[in-house]
């Protein structure tokens, strides 16, 4: 059985927000959230800023917090790093592998495995981005790219281990660029994933799309066959917007 039924709306902060106005925008989010909420709803605000969302979602309990990324190792002579240890007290979810991770800070796919078998090893959830650029789109080797970052990140893991995944489809030209992928594309690209993911490991996941999502579009998004909720970047940081794509789910 797939342990993901819900959708899931995550809001990633990027690098914005103190401490201080990451407490205000969590505020407000929950201020504009639906009282009942159709999907799960995920914040995914920078290291410095965890502990005061956490704090101020906490006892409201509609949202959910995580980190955007961590390092693989427990503990150790990594200066400037953060272990997934340090980060489950403040967080149900972690994000690995994201294209800004990928292909500004250089990381490789063998990078992203090892994060990924580190969140899995303490027992929280991730959230896998896979996706192409616009040169790996224009010269057709889309579903090769996914294939190669989900075989990298998965293969040799239990099904229940990979049923803890949940994995978003960003291709790198969507991303914050204000070119969204068309619901087809976006439904094509999270079906292929699914379905190699089942052949892959036995297990079912939960695919999100991101990438320049919006209120304006958000619907028809997340009607599109095989995409079970949103990676939001941008509009994550406007509350009333967020909301509104929540509310489109
Ligand atoms: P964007 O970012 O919505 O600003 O395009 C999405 C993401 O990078 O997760």
């Amino acid at each position: 059985m797939a342990p993901h039924p819900a959708t899931l709306i995550a809001g990633n902060w990027k690098m914005h927000t103190t401490p201080a106005s990451a407490r205000s925008l969590a505020k407000e989010v929950l201020r504009q959230l639906p009282q009942t909420l159709a999907a799960e709803v995920l914040l995914l605000p920078p290291f410095t800023a965890l502990e005061a969302v956490h704090t101020a979602v906490r006892d409201d309990g509609r949202v959910r917090v995580g980190a955007q990324d961590c390092h693989w190792e427990r503990e150790g002579a990594f200066t400037g790093e953060i272990s997934v240890a340090m980060l489950a007290p403040m967080c149900d979810y972690i994000l690995v592998g994201h294209s800004e991770r990928r292909h500004l800070m250089g990381e490789t796919d063998a990078v992203v495995r090892r994060k990924l078998d580190a969140v899995l090893r303490e027992d929280l959830m991730p959230i896998l981005a896979v996706g192409e650029t616009r040169e790996e789109r224009d010269a057709g080797t889309t579903e090769a790219v996914l294939e190669r970052q989900l075989r990298s990140a998965l293969t040799g893991l239990r099904p229940g281990q990979v049923g803890r995944c949940t994995i978003a489809y960003e291709p790198v030209w969507a991303i914050g660029t204000g070119a969204t992928a068309t619901p087809d594309d976006a439904s094509a690209a999270a079906g292929f994933i699914a379905n190699l993911v089942r052949g892959l490991a036995g297990a079912e996941v939960r695919v999100l799309y991101g990438g320049s999502v919006t209120a304006a579009h958000a619907a028809e998004l997340l009607q599109a066959p095989s995409v079970s909720g949103a990676l939001v970047g941008g509009a994550s940081l406007r509350a009333a917007e967020f909301a509104a794509i929540v509310a489109a789910a």
